[in-house]
């Protein structure tokens, strides 16, 4: 079994990019990235202070703009405005989740296709879905990335997604097909999910349910990813698999911590320094 670790890969990558955030100082260009989060989600501030600690590493400008939980619709707007409309800002990303009186679609709308640095504009989505050039969403690119990484071939593999989100299954599943994978998608409705996943040469899970993924699930030197993070009650952070058990069966897992999590923001910083060369 080889794990893929994504912690040591995104910090390569980090440093590739901080690289070219260096040569474009010289230039007296400062990559920006504006985030909007809204409410006190305590995963979401986590999220958002990773975001933020990661800019600084590489050098890339960060700026929060932290909304209270009642904020109008409208302001929300008004602030995507003017980050649309200042040059100093390269990309902009809006943390999910919202609350419930805010339209989503109507603020990821909102942000310029070219400052879409998360990708969940229905512009890029489309452009994603056609095998276009695109803002990709950072979880699936950063798979991606892990999958070149490890030299992991994916013309003709039978994938199984488990989690059909705008944000995570949808884009993982274009990607996949654009990549000649054959892809089977499971979700909440899904009848027998083991009937799914066990068939699966790769099985890619991120639904947020500590465990869901046993070994009996999985075939032989499977390769797993494991999207989830979830807080255990003895404080530990786990994925969605078994990890213990599915592990020994695998021929590639990731870890959870250490997996995709990291690749995710090190995907957001590649976005929005591919924004500021837009
Ligand atoms: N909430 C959970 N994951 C994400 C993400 O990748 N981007 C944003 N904006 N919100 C999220």
């Amino acid at each position: 079994m080889i794990l893929l670790n994504g912690k040591k890969l995104a910090l390569e990558i980090q440093s590739e990019i901080k690289k070219e955030v260096d040569l474009f100082k010289q230039a007296s260009i400062t990559p920006g990235l504006a985030v909007i989060m809204i409410g006190d989600d305590a995963a979401s501030q986590v999220y958002v202070r990773k975001k933020a600690e990661a800019c600084k590493e590489v050098g890339i400008y960060s700026v929060v703009h932290e909304m209270p939980e009642n904020i109008k619709e409208e302001t929300i707007l008004n602030t995507i405005k003017l980050m649309n409309e200042n040059s100093n800002i390269n990309g902009i990303l809006v943390q999910l989740p919202l609350p419930s009186h805010i339209n989503q679609t109507k603020i990821l709308e909102a942000i310029d296709p070219k400052k879409d640095v998360d990708g969940f504009h229905p512009f890029n989505i489309g452009r994603l879905v056609l095998n276009l050039d695109s803002f990709v969403p950072c979880t699936p690119l950063g798979i991606m990335k892990i999958f070149e990484e490890y030299k992991i071939n994916l013309e003709g593999k039978n994938v199984c997604i488990v989690g059909a989100s705008n944000i995570v299954g949808k884009p993982m599943l274009a990607l996949l097909l654009n990549a000649n994978a054959t892809v089977d998608i499971c979700h909440i409705y899904t009848k027998n999910l083991k009937n799914h996943t066990k068939r699966a040469d790769i099985v890619i899970i991120g639904v947020g349910k500590a465990g869901l993924i046993t070994e009996d699930m999985v075939k032989d030197d499977a390769i797993v990813i494991d999207i989830g993070i979830n807080r255990l009650e003895n404080g530990k952070i786990s994925g969605d698999v078994d990890f213990e058990n599915v592990s020994k069966k695998c021929s590639y897992i990731t870890p959870v911590p250490g997996g995709v999590g990291p690749m995710t923001i090190a995907m957001l910083l590649s976005n929005t320094l591919k924004a500021t060369k837009l």
